[in-house]
């Protein structure tokens, strides 16, 4: 019923109370791509993001931070392990209406502007024009950091990627560096239309540090690394 825990690193956490999980993928024969969740805690209860299943060692370090209470969807394409950590902890899950490439669960609360997030400190931000749902979440501690999905991504490196996909992934767009997910921008874009408007409105939010479902964190230059990435993608 369940997907199998994947290969992963144990959780850091890269500032209090912020944690992330690199971790990994499988998307075909000999082909692994990395796969980040990151993990926000307050008052001993922990929202997992991009939500990602952990072997049972990982699981453990994972109680030993405190309880998920609260499972949150930004990408209408990830989605794989949700619904093994709503029936494991007994977490709250949230995503976007519409989001149903993984249908279940089904949300107990919608993503949507003007909610109350299960975190302090934290905003929502919702793609307008994108052809499925996508968010992000803006923590407005540490001089804030931008938690994305697919949208926007950050590859310093390519831990967790398998031979076959790191010989790839240059040639469809994924560069060492700060990017607008090729793949994803294609197929989210409406015909005739474009998410310039969207990627706009998100570099007018205040945050220095970015972190994504895929790749690795970025820190104190995100938002210029951000701004460079739009510039290129809609140029
Ligand atoms: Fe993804």
């Amino acid at each position: 019923m369940y997907a199998q825990a994947q290969p992963h690193d144990p959780i850091a956490e890269i500032f209090p109370d912020v944690f992330l999980l690199r971790g990994s993928m499988r998307v075909g024969r000999g082909m692994r791509i990395s796969r980040n969740m990151t993990l926000l805690r307050h008052d001993g209860k922990l929202a997992a993001i991009n939500a990602v299943r952990l072997s049972p060692a990982g699981e453990k370090q994972l109680e030993s931070l405190g309880k998920v209470t609260h499972v949150i969807r930004l990408g209408n394409f990830h989605g794989l392990d949700d619904r093994y950590y709503v029936d494991r902890f007994g977490a709250k899950f949230w995503c976007q209406a519409e989001s149903r490439h993984y249908s279940d669960p089904p949300p107990d609360q919608l993503l949507e502007d003007g909610v109350s997030l299960p975190v302090p400190d934290t905003d929502l931000f919702v793609f307008e024009y994108t052809r499925r749902p996508e968010c992000a979440l803006l923590v407005r501690r540490h001089e804030g950091i931008l938690i994305t999905c697919d949208s926007l991504q950050h590859w310093g490196d390519r831990r967790y990627c398998s031979i076959l996909v790191r010989a790839m992934l240059p040639f469809i767009g994924f560069r060492r560096r700060t990017l607008i997910g090729p793949l994803w921008l294609k197929y989210m874009t409406p015909r005739d239309a474009s998410l310039r408007a969207d990627f706009e409105r998100l570099l007018q939010l205040p945050f220095s540090h970015l972190v994504n479902a895929h790749g690795s964190l970025l820190r104190d230059n995100a938002h210029a690394a951000a701004s460079a990435a739009v510039r290129r993608a809609f140029s």
